[in-house]
């Protein structure tokens, strides 16, 4: 299966990946042929990507770093308990377990690469970044030595991170237009009102709460709410800002497409040492798959191919099926594959999108 973007998708061509709907439910199952009818449904619900078959490389593989059913149970437990925080206030039992889960899931993992594109439309938005925001910002703690304790701290703040946001209207959530000045303060306001929502919770690390209150601090002092400055800045908040920041960037909002993973590294290392400390930076992007399977690439050769599988040790030097030559031909089966580890006066000059 691979990536693609939904106005590409071609009537007949088959899902890769199952789409569940944010309550849980399966919209459309992997396997079903995409008629008109669907990918008009689909466009209404404001999905930007899907994954289909590619014939040409079926068997291709693309590893989420936990497994999709615990992915949807956590999207589903912050679904509900974020609804309920106006009626109940908020319920951490449930949170903190599926996120204790998520932990252990990672921690069980030793190829920590991400290399799966998170699914989500405008419904299921903040509850799906809130999950993979826990995801990719645990991974960068495990990279970065931290020990089971302080990444189950870690990543409750992650899930947690803009809970405040319940309390900002829709109206301002869903602007497709740019916010007003006012509108922009309240947005903003989402940090210190999240963390006033959990302060009181006795049960609740203070290594929690800080994800929550700072993760949009900038290392260069430029963010909200306090302004803080380089190690000023909790690592648990400089976590979550990288985290949130990926996520967001590589997600389809409806001010613009979404980046793909190697642009949104690319634009992540001209933040290093402005919005991100250097070598957080550094860390985070060796646990990014620049060019994730089913990537088509154009090669420094004129050929053009497709991700085949992601060299664990060598994110940046995948394994690509050719199918088309240097004259733009198409090849037939069996085709080529070359490692791109062992080619090194191959160079990657371009991502086609398709
Ligand atoms: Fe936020």
């Amino acid at each position: 299966m691979r990536p693609i973007d939904l106005d590409k998708v071609q009537p007949g061509q088959i899902l890769g990946k199952t789409i569940f709907t944010s309550d849980g439910r399966v919209l459309l199952r992997e396997g079903t042929p995409l008629s008109l009818r669907y990918l008009k449904a689909l466009r209404e619900m404001q999905y930007g990507f899907i994954y289909i078959v590619d014939p040409r490389v079926p068997d291709i593989e693309v590893q989420d770093v936990i497994p999709e059913q615990l992915r949807q149970e956590a999207v589903l437990t912050i679904r509900r308990a974020f609804g309920d925080i106006c009626k109940t206030g908020v319920n951490l039992q449930a949170i903190s377990e599926v996120t204790s889960r998520i932990v252990e899931s990672i921690m069980a993992n030793d190829e920590l690469i991400v290399q799966m594109a998170d699914l989500k439309n405008h419904d299921s938005y903040t509850f799906s970044h809130s999950v993979n925001v826990c995801v990719v910002g645990t991974i960068l703690g495990v990279k970065l030595g931290l020990d089971e304790r302080k990444l189950k701290d870690l990543a409750l703040g992650l899930m947690l991170h803009d809970i405040g946001k319940m309390q900002v209207s829709e109206e301002i959530l869903l602007k497709a237009g740019r916010l007003t000045e006012d509108e922009y303060t309240r947005m903003q306001d989402h940090a210190r009102s999240g963390f006033d929502l959990l302060r009181s919770i006795q049960s609740l690390s203070a290594h929690a709460k800080i994800v929550v209150l700072q993760h949009h601090e900038k290392y260069d002092g430029t963010g909200y709410p306090k302004g803080l400055k380089g190690d000023d800045i909790h690592l648990n908040g400089q976590i979550g800002a990288i985290a949130d920041v990926y996520d967001a960037l590589t997600s389809d909002r409806t001010y613009r497409n979404r980046f793909l993973p190697h642009e949104a590294i690319e634009y992540l290392m001209s933040q290093a040492s402005r919005h991100f400390s250097l070598e957080l930076i550094t860390t985070f992007i060796s646990t990014v798959a620049p060019y994730p399977p089913g990537t088509v690439l154009k090669l420094s050769s004129g050929e053009t191919g497709i991700v085949h599988e992601v060299n664990m040790r060598l994110a940046s030097r995948p394994v690509v099926t050719l199918v088309q030559d240097a004259s733009g031909k198409d090849l037939s089966a069996p085709f080529p594959i070359v490692d791109l580890r062992a080619a090194p006066s191959l160079t990657i000059t371009k991502v086609v999108s398709t």
